[in-house]
């Protein structure tokens, strides 16, 4: 161990702020060399703390200090200490103005946490510890204040100068000129954000349910302008539905957001002046793929809902994470549900949460959606806070109930406006607006890991009686050896052997029933460790359809076989179960050929597979008239689970035969279907202009799906149609599902084609930076071999750079994250790349570097060989010097924990 290593916090330390602060008053003086920030603040002594002498400020190690005035007199040095971290005032009154002045270059802050450039402007990011590095203060979220910000900058580069609020007063002299803006609501340091650049806005109005008028702008350069629209009709329509649903109103008469190349995460809910991830905002048909149309949808929503759940109520500290955000995030995945097809968001929530949180949980940085103790919080914007979150939110609202929910959130808003609060007083509010009992419930808070769900079944002809024996069962984690069983709802359904829905009966205490378009659904509170559920009326044996709708985030394992599958497949009511039934059938299929692979016999695919995708593929040619957004449903049962899903399914991830064997049953099912696939693929090319409505992605998700298994052999005459579809195309979503194919495809006749088309691309949207990422994405998922050698070519590219964070991303994520067979190469090729990336990025910008480790810290799972060679690489990054603490805390934690 070396020295002065970072020290973990613990939930268990919290106490509450020594001084609140009434008022800030920030003085920003922008410049190119030096950037001048003139803080005052109004303290008054928390009359909730014990009384101490000295007040300890946090600040981060670029602050310059220039000054440090209490009550109009400057301080002398005996009076104040400054370290790396912290600005300690000795003795203090109770009541003060702290006056100071600080230099900072955020032309130098490559972090991109506080105030940096984002190519020729100024902006922020505050969440979680940002603030610190703008100027001294108390960068905790349960400090709240009233701010009044001035910026002063030059006119002609920064004539738009924004922070969050009102702007209440503006003036120039000479070439500078001057805005102060007013925030009128308390908030936390976190929130604070903001803007200077030469910018162009669009601008919309949005009348609120008491009938106020809301101006609503969106800012970005110049040169994305023109791809705002978008977002400013989701912006709309996000009001409007949190105002339907949720009853909540916007506040302030003005809405603002800012589009920024160089963004660590996905956007940001500054109050009143959101600041977005270009790639989560920006959207035109022609650059924008229809995931992306969706992506800014969503994102647009889920930093508008926060207004709410996040800053009207904020976090008491930042173990509370999952409070704003596994709300939010739960609020926009319903926002999406009702914008979209309701089942086609489910599964691919589950497909997220299965592909990154269930690993996680997993793996050495396994935590609670509440955790105990972190190194560094950046590292804790985690699956499992968010998508996890999610999912406890969601059993609340299935528990209880729509109307009791909303109940319980009306409550949760209105004793809670104003203030930073608990997970728990989320919990309280849903108990107390329902007389309800949660408190088995909480351990969803407080313990970590997966729970496995196991189900048996057994048919009573004579009484009449379906008896399901469930067992649940949570691995252990990281300090957690023992877990408490949890409480949650287990949605049940049983098919008749038409397929259709029985009304069974269940005992009272357990029953919430759904009846809904022939759909019969009990939810079944599940509670102790074993328990049983005696179903009655049941008049024949069953196929049950369990978990639906994934009612709870668990492993769920049931005996199926594979023509109860199939028979699930065409018939369970439940959408989300037919997708299900299908991805069950596909991996039982696919683990049996893993396992001819590994024995060394020929491998044989079973008919069945092939005969299900033939039923769907049949159901979407002759229902191809129905328009409706089935056609997403029947795109998504098409593919197949990811390679990585399959490997967190084994035991020891045996990388090159799952690959192998996913090859195997695709290429069966895309050899023997392949009339079908044509005709799917035909049926649902359309001449009409690109829209980015709900029913024509449906319809060209399933025509690239099938496009997809034609170019599984890739003869000459389907490399042509690839080429065709390439090259004709007038939408993002359609040109880069077939330059995908190209790169990908094996086969001789695609070689060329590839070369050509990654040219024309690469200079047709030269000036695209998004597109531009996507093009290295492309590039660096490829499954084929020589693969890391084209990526470590591109990392000299021109385009390239490790200080952007899209781009760094975008060439290096893919490759660690979706190419197992290449970031596994025996050789540990992938595995030094990745160290190497990291080591380089620790130095440039710690939180993005930190993140990207995250498959070297699943080492665990593989066979002895990759096993050694990824921990070296995980020794040889904790043996750097200068380790950050964000690259420190996650490589640690995974060489340590045995
Ligand atoms: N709070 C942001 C969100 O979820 C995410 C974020 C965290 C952005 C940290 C930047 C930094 O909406
Ligand atoms: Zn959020």
């Amino acid at each position: 161990m070396k020295e002065g290593q970072p020290q973990a916090i613990h939930l268990k330390d919290y106490k509450v702020p020594p001084f609140l602060i009434e008022t800030t008053d920030l003085h920003v003086e922008l410049n190119e060399d030096e950037t001048f920030v003139t803080a005052t603040l109004r303290f008054t002594r928390n009359p909730d703390a014990e009384n101490e002498k000295d007040l300890m400020l946090d600040g981060g190690k670029d602050l310059d200090t220039r000054l440090v005035e209490i009550d109009g007199r400057e301080l002398l040095s005996n009076e104040y200490a400054i370290d790396d971290q912290s600005l300690t005032l000795f003795g203090v009154p109770d009541s003060f103005e702290l006056k100071t002045k600080v230099a900072i270059k955020p032309q130098e802050n490559t972090a991109l946490e506080g105030l940096y450039r984002s190519g020729d402007m100024f902006c922020t990011q505050c969440e979680a510890e940002g603030f610190r590095n703008i100027t001294w203060y108390l960068d905790r979220p349960d400090v709240m204040s009233v701010y009044r910000t001035t910026i002063d900058a030059e006119k002609k580069n920064y004539p738009i100068l924004l922070s969050n609020g009102n702007a209440v007063a503006r003036g120039e002299e000479g070439d500078r000129h001057w805005v102060t803006w007013e925030d009128p609501f308390k908030k936390p340091a976190y929130l604070f954000a903001l803007v200077a650049g030469n910018l162009e806005f669009i601008e919309g109005t949005f009348e609120t349910m008491s009938g106020r008028s809301i101006t609503l702008q969106i800012f970005t350069e110049s040169h994305n302008i023109d791809k705002v629209d978008y977002a400013m009709d989701a912006l709309k329509r996000s009001m409007r539905w949190d105002e339907e649903v949720y009853g909540r109103e916007y506040d302030l008469d003005i809405f603002m957001i800012v589009a920024v190349e160089s963004f660590n995460m996905g956007a940001m809910e500054n109050k009143g002046l959101n600041i977005f991830n270009t790639s989560c905002v920006l959207a035109r048909p022609d650059t924008t793929t229809d995931a992306g149309y969706e992506r800014v949808e969503a994102v647009v929503a889920h930093e508008y809902f926060h207004n709410w759940s996040g800053n009207r109520v904020t976090c008491r500290d930042w173990f509370q994470l999952s409070l704003k955000e596994g709300f939010t995030v739960f609020r926009d995945q319903s926002f999406s549900e009702d914008m979209g097809s309701e089942t086609v968001c489910r599964v691919d929530q589950v497909q997220m949460l299965r592909a990154a949180q269930f690993p996680e949980d997993a793996g050495p940085m396994s935590h609670p959606i509440r955790p105990d103790s972190y190194i560094e919080i950046n590292n804790f914007y985690t699956a499992t806070v968010y998508e996890k979150g999610a999912e406890v939110v969601r059993m609340y609202h299935t528990l209880l109930g729509e109307e009791r929910f909303r109940k319980g959130s009306d409550l949760y808003f209105e004793r809670h406006d104003g203030q930073a609060v608990t997970t728990e007083e989320f919990t309280l509010a849903m108990e107390e607006a329902n007389d309800a009992d949660l408190g088995q419930f909480r351990h969803w808070y407080s313990q970590s890991g997966t729970p496995q769900v196991t189900v048996t079944g057994e048919y009573d002809s004579d009484a009449k009686t379906f008896t399901l024996d469930v067992e649940q069962f949570c691995p252990p984690t990281p300090g957690q050896p023992e877990k408490a069983a949890y409480h949650m709802p287990l949605a049940v359904g049983l098919l008749d052997s038409n397929g259709d829905d029985i009304a069974f009966t269940a005992e009272e205490r357990d029953l919430a029933t759904v009846r809904k378009d022939g759909e019969y659904t009990a939810v079944l509170h599940l509670r102790e460790p074993k328990q049983t559920f005696v179903l009655g009326d049941v008049s024949e044996e069953p196929v049950p359809s369990l978990l639906r709708g994934f009612s709870a985030p668990v492993k769920l394992t049931y005996q199926y076989d594979r023509d109860q599958l199939m028979f699930l497949m065409k018939h369970d009511s439940d959408g989300f179960n037919r997708w299900e039934a299908g991805q069950r059938l596909a991996i039982d299929v696919i683990q049996e050929v893993v396992g001819q692979i590994q024995a060394g016999i020929e491998p044989m695919v079973d008919e069945r597979i092939v005969r299900a995708f033939e039923h769907v593929l049949n159901e979407a040619v002759e229902r191809n008239d129905d328009d409706g957004l089935d056609k997403a449903m029947i795109a998504l049962m098409l593919a197949l689970p990811s390679e990585q899903y399959l490997g967190e399914l084994s035991e020891i991830v045996d990388v090159d035969s799952i690959h192998a064997a996913r090859e195997e049953v695709r290429g069966a099912i895309a050899r023997q279907l392949s009339g079908l696939f044509l005709s799917v693929y035909k049926l649902n090319k359309s001449e009409e202009a690109y829209a980015p409505e709900p029913t024509d992605i449906a319809r060209r998700s399933l025509k690239n799906a099938a496009l997809a298994y034609l170019m599984q052999p890739s003869d000459t005459e389907m490399v042509s149609l690839c080429v065709e579809q390439f090259e004709g195309s007038d939408n993002m979503t359609d040109t880069s599902a077939a330059l995908r194919l190209l790169v990908n495809s094996a086969s001789a006749e695609a070689r060329d084609a590839k070369e050509k088309a990654l040219t024309d691309f690469y200079n047709r949207w030269a000036d695209e930076a998004l597109v531009i990422d996507m093009w290295f994405q492309i590039q660096a998922a490829c499954p084929l071999p020589n693969t890391l050698e084209r990526v470590d070519a591109l990392k000299q590219h021109e385009a390239y750079t490790l200080k952007n964070p899209n781009r760094a991303r975008a060439l290096i994520g893919p490759f660690c994250n979706a190419n197992p067979v290449n970031f596994h190469d025996r050789s540990g090729s992938g595995y030094r790349y990745l160290a190497d990336q990291v080591i380089e990025l620790n130095g440039i910008n710690p939180q993005v570097a930190a993140r990207m480790l995250s498959p070297l810290t699943r080492w665990r799972r593989f066979d002895p060989g990759r096993q050694k060679l990824m921990k070296a690489e995980l020794e040889r990054i904790l043996a750097q010097d200068d380790l950050s603490p964000d690259v420190f805390e996650i490589v640690s934690k995974s060489v340590e924990q045995e």
